[in-house]
């Protein structure tokens, strides 16, 4: 019966977010939920189970608990280095020519219409990653403010938007934040810092559960079938089984726009999977692209 309850545990878990418990990991959960069941005063896993159907807070809590929110500022350099050298001027100078182009044809197109960048950081922790993202456009395109960009940030984790939104950082979190981007992109608060208005206005957060994703649903907060220019989709798929990391490979591909790029984590090569973007070999890290009509044959 005990066993039959954690059970029941885990299977709201993987329902809910599709989370997977192997191995060690099922032996950390466990842990987890006791620490909870004291903190509650609950008898057994079968008490918490009963909460659980009850309470969209104890719900959410739960999410909390079982969700690892590790993350920094421009974690994994390499690839913010090739997004702001080779990425970031290959698209200013794109889609640039293309409105140039248009100027000379039957129907110019409206500049609005074009210089449109959409960004998903899809398991954004507490916002580092977003942000790192917004302070690497600010720095590289040559003209910003003929750009509307929108950065899509989103968690399952209700606590780490939350943060993310208020966009505060205590000192020891700074790690990886160049001291020149403190200064241009940070205002000092007692302790840490708040990224400015210039930087947070480039992002959107949004609950997002990936689970409802591979299931073929939209993004929330996105008009109907936005496709992105870039995604970011790092040390989250890890958490999930072979089969939906299989799947949401495949929900990534197809909500990305040809010619868009994918960031993977350190541990999700895509090698594993059957899948048909192509590999970013000049960058050096995990970097994938959507190859496609747009950008048909032109290399970055
Ligand atoms: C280790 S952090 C990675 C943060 C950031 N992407 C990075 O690489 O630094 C993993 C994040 O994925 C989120 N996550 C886990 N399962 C998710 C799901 N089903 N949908 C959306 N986010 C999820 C967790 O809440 C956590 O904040």
């Amino acid at each position: 019966m005990k066993d039959q309850a954690f059970n029941s545990i885990e299977n709201f878990i993987h329902e809910r977010s599709m989370l997977c418990f192997q191995g060690h990991k099922r032996q950390v959960l466990k842990s987890r939920l006791r620490e909870r069941l004291a903190r509650l005063d609950l008898p057994d896993f079968g008490a918490y189970l009963e909460l659980l159907k009850i309470s969209r807070r104890e719900e959410s809590a739960l999410l909390d608990l079982v969700t690892t929110h590790e993350t920094f500022f421009f974690r994994n350099p390499a690839q913010f280095r090739f997004l702001m050298e080779k990425i970031i001027p290959a698209l200013e100078e794109e889609r640039g020519q293309a409105v140039v182009r248009s100027w000379g044809g039957p129907v110019p197109v409206s500049p609005g219409s074009v210089m449109k960048l959409r960004v998903l950081c899809a398991g954004c922790s507490t916002g580092e990653e977003p942000y790192s993202v917004a302070m690497s456009l600010l720095e590289t395109l040559r003209y910003p403010k003929a750009w509307d960009i929108e950065i899509l940030a989103g968690d399952l984790s209700k606590s780490c938007i939350e943060s993310a939104e208020a966009g505060y950082y205590e000192d020891e979190r700074l790690k990886g934040l160049p001291a020149d981007y403190l200064d241009r992109y940070t205002e000092r608060r007692t302790g840490g810092v708040v990224v400015n208005d210039e930087v947070k206005r480039l992002v959107r957060f949004c609950p997002l559960n990936l689970g409802n994703i591979v299931n073929g649903e939209d993004f929330p907060c996105t008009g109907d079938g936005v496709a992105f220019d870039l995604i970011f989709c790092r040390n989250v798929m890890i958490y999930f089984s072979v089969e939906t990391q299989q799947r949401l490979v495949d929900a990534l591909f197809n909500h990305l726009a040809p010619g868009g790029y994918l960031f993977t984590g350190d541990a999700e090569a895509l090698h594993i999977y059957d899948h048909d973007f192509r590999t970013v070999h000049d960058a050096g890290c995990l970097i994938y692209r959507k190859m496609g009509t747009r950008e048909h044959g032109q290399a970055v």
